[in-house]
C-alpha cells in the first residue's frame, strides 16, 4: 500500500510512501487519499489532518506512467470523475484543518495541493516545482488562478509558464507555506502544530475554515473543471508524448519539431 493512514490523538495522517518512485502519485493512490480525506471529515476523533511524504520527498507529483497509460477523461470517462479530480473536490471539501510536512520534493501536484492545504511546514531540503509546461500540459488545482494571486502575474510566469523551481525560503516569502524546518524536524513540528486543534472547539475552527475559503470556492471550483478538461487533452498531445517518454529514456525532450 503505498498510502499509509493512522490517526493518533486526534490526528488523521495521511502518507504518501511510495519512496522507490520518489512517492509519485497513481490513480489508486488517489483514490486512498480521497478515501481517508472523506472518513477524517466523518470521524468526530479527528480534529485535524496532517499530510505528509517521506525523508527527501514529498512527492514527485502525478505518475508519469499513468498519465500515459490511463489519463483522466480516458474511454469516453469524464474528466470530473477522474480520481485526481475527486481527490482535488475531497481536499477542498474538507472543513477540518489540513495540516502538511513538505518532507523533501514537491513536483506539479505536490506543489499545488498546498495552496489548498490550511497550514504548511517545508524542509530546508525541499525543492517546489511546477512544471507542467515542460510536460506539455497546463496548470492544475486552480494554480493557475492562486498562484498570480499570491505573486503576481510575472512570478506566477516565472513558475507556471517556465517551470522554475523555488527554495523552501521563497515558498514562505510566497505565501505557500508557513514556515522552513531542518529536515529531521519538519514532520514532528507539523504534528504539534495539528495536535493544537484538540485544544480549540471543533465547530468553531471548522466553521473559521469554511469562512476563510468561502469568498472563491466557486472560482476555485470552476478553475479546477477548466483546467481539467485542458490538461486532458493536453496529456493527449504530441507534445506531452515527447516529454513523457524523454522523462523514462532519461534524456532531454525535443520540442522544435512542433
Ligand atoms: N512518475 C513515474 N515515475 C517517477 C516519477 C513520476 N512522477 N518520479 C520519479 N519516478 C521514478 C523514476 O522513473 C525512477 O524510476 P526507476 O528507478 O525505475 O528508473 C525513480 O522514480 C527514481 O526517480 P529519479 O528521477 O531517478 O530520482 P531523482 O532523485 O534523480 O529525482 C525527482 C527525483 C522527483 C526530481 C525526479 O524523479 C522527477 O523530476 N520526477 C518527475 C516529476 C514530474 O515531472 N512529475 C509530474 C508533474 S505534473
Amino acid at each position: 500500500m503505498s498510502i499509509k493512514t493512522a490517526t493518533l490523538n486526534g490526528v488523521a495522517t495521511i502518507e504518501i510512501a511510495r519512496p522507490e518512485k520518489k512517492n509519485a502519485l497513481t490513480i489508486a493512490m488517489y483514490e486512498a487519499m480521497t478515501q481517508a480525506l472523506r472518513a477524517a471529515a466523518a470521524d468526530t476523533t479527528v480534529r485535524a489532518v496532517l499530510l505528509t511524504g517521506q525523508p527527501g520527498v514529498f512527492t514527485s507529483g502525478n505518475d508519469i506512467e499513468d498519465f500515459m497509460a490511463r489519463p483522466p477523461g480516458q474511454g469516453g470517462s469524464s474528466v470530473e470523475d477522474s480520481a485526481v479530480l475527486q481527490f482535488m473536490r475531497a481536499l477542498l471539501d474538507i472543513d477540518k484543518p489540513v495540516v502538511a510536512a513538505v518532507t523533501g520534493a514537491a513536483v506539479g501536484i505536490g506543489t499545488t495541493l498546498l495552496l489548498h492545504c490550511d497550514l504548511v511546514y517545508v524542509s530546508d531540503e525541499a525543492r517546489l516545482v511546477m512544471p507542467f509546461v515542460a510536460l506539455g500540459l497546463v496548470p492544475e488545482f486552480a494554480s493557475s488562478l492562486l498562484v498570480p494571486q499570491l505573486v503576481g502575474h510575472v512570478k506566477a510566469a516565472e513558475k507556471l509558464l517556465l517551470g522554475d523551481p523555488f527554495t523552501p525560503e521563497q515558498a514562505v516569502e510566497y505565501g505557500f507555506a508557513n514556515a522552513v524546518l531542518p529536515a529531521g524536524e519538519v514532520l514532528n513540528h507539523a504534528r504539534r502544530v495539528a495536535e493544537r486543534f484538540n485544544q480549540l472547539p471543533p465547530g468553531a475552527v471548522q466553521g473559521a475554515k469554511r469562512l476563510l475559503r468561502a469568498p472563491q470556492r466557486a472560482e476555485v471550483l470552476a478553475t479546477i473543471h477548466t483546467e481539467g478538461e485542458l490538461f486532458a487533452q493536453r496529456l493527449r498531445s504530441p507534445e506531452a508524448m515527447e516529454a513523457f517518454q524523454a522523462f523514462f529514456q532519461k534524456r532531454k525532450p525535443d520540442f522544435s519539431k512542433f
